[in-house]
């Protein structure tokens, strides 16, 4: 493993590597055993849209590991003045150990990785989000104890969060299940990939996606560079909402996850949040966790 550009490059080997190292990550945190793996290195951090988590649990994780961290929002550095992907890969390279970049196209963050000499680590594209769902299938694990035969189900839009789910979802032996509307559907070659490896189910029935479900996992109708398309989608996604009447349909014992931020009265109710709100912060706490281990799996030498 050289980068993470997206989980379907990850094999469920590997996949189970970076959750069993991120548990130890988190115990030694815990009991405050230190950890420092990547002593004196340096992760330079590019963002090209917004963040609370992605950008603290980065800068936090690098610094518990021994190293430091850079955060280059694209406002500031040549890049958002144009200067191009592939010079900015080649100079990075010179001065630092590791890239995250949270940007809008994947095709940038595959041509950081094709042009750089250094690990890089894709924290948000318009197609995945690749950090968030390892985080995620380590929460799913800490409270389900294994990933294999469960129920996931995501509803809402067919989004970068969709795609990695359902990679995720899939090569660690869940059943997947997307309920979305019609025209805002999951990546069809990705789709097309996980259908043949597993269980995948499209729908615009939310509550045949929810049936039984273990997991219930919603987000944002409208995502970062969207906004102008927010009253649209508000109109299409009305009814893709988590409440407790969808909770009705799921297996006993569900839980709930969110990547964050949610928006509730859209996506999911305040009741139901609330009621799941242990699951759903465990889960951005475990962004620390499950990126330390990227980090020390990509960067330590
Ligand atoms: N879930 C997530 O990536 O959060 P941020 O946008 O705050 O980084
Ligand atoms: N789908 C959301 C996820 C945010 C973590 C977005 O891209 O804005």
């Amino acid at each position: 493993m050289k980068h993470l550009l997206k989980l379907q490059d990850l094999s469920p080997e590997e996949i189970t590597e970076i959750l069993n190292l991120a548990d130890q990550l988190k115990y030694e945190n815990k009991h405050k055993i230190p950890h420092r793996h990547l002593e004196g290195q340096t992760l330079g951090m590019i963002f090209t849209k917004s963040s609370t988590r992605t950008r603290v649990s980065f800068e936090v994780g690098m610094y518990q590991l021994g190293g430091a961290a850079l955060f280059l929002s694209s406002d500031d550095i040549q890049l958002g003045r144009g200067e191009p992907i592939r010079d900015t890969a080649r100079v990075l390279s010179r001065y630092v150990n590791g890239i995250m970049i949270r940007t809008y196209k994947q095709s940038d963050v595959e041509e950081l990785a094709q042009y750089g000499s250094i690990p890089i680590i894709n924290g948000l594209t318009d197609y995945c989000h690749p950090c968030q769902v390892l985080a995620d299938l380590m929460t799913v694990r800490e409270f389900k104890k294994s990933l294999k035969g469960l129920k996931l189900a995501f509803i809402g839009d067919g989004n970068n969060m969709a795609n990695s789910l359902i990679a995720g979802g899939i090569l660690t032996g869940m059943d997947v299940a997307i309920g979305c509307p019609d025209t805002y559907r999951p990546d069809a070659s990705l789709c097309e990939w996980a259908s043949k490896k597993g269980n995948l189910t499209i729908t615009n029935d939310i509550f045949e996606a929810a049936k039984d479900a273990d997991v219930i996992y919603t987000d944002v109708w409208a995502s970062m560079g969207q906004e102008s398309e927010a009253l649209e989608r508000a109109k299409v996604f009305k009814g893709f909402c988590v409440d407790e009447k969808l909770m009705s349909v799921t297996a006993k014992d569900c839980m709930i996850l969110h990547c964050l931020p949610a928006h509730r009265g859209e996506e999911i109710t305040d009741e139901v949040f609330e009621a799941h709100a242990k699951e759903i912060f465990e889960e951005a706490e475990n962004r620390l966790h499950a990126q330390k281990a990227v980090m020390v799996k990509l960067m330590k030498k």
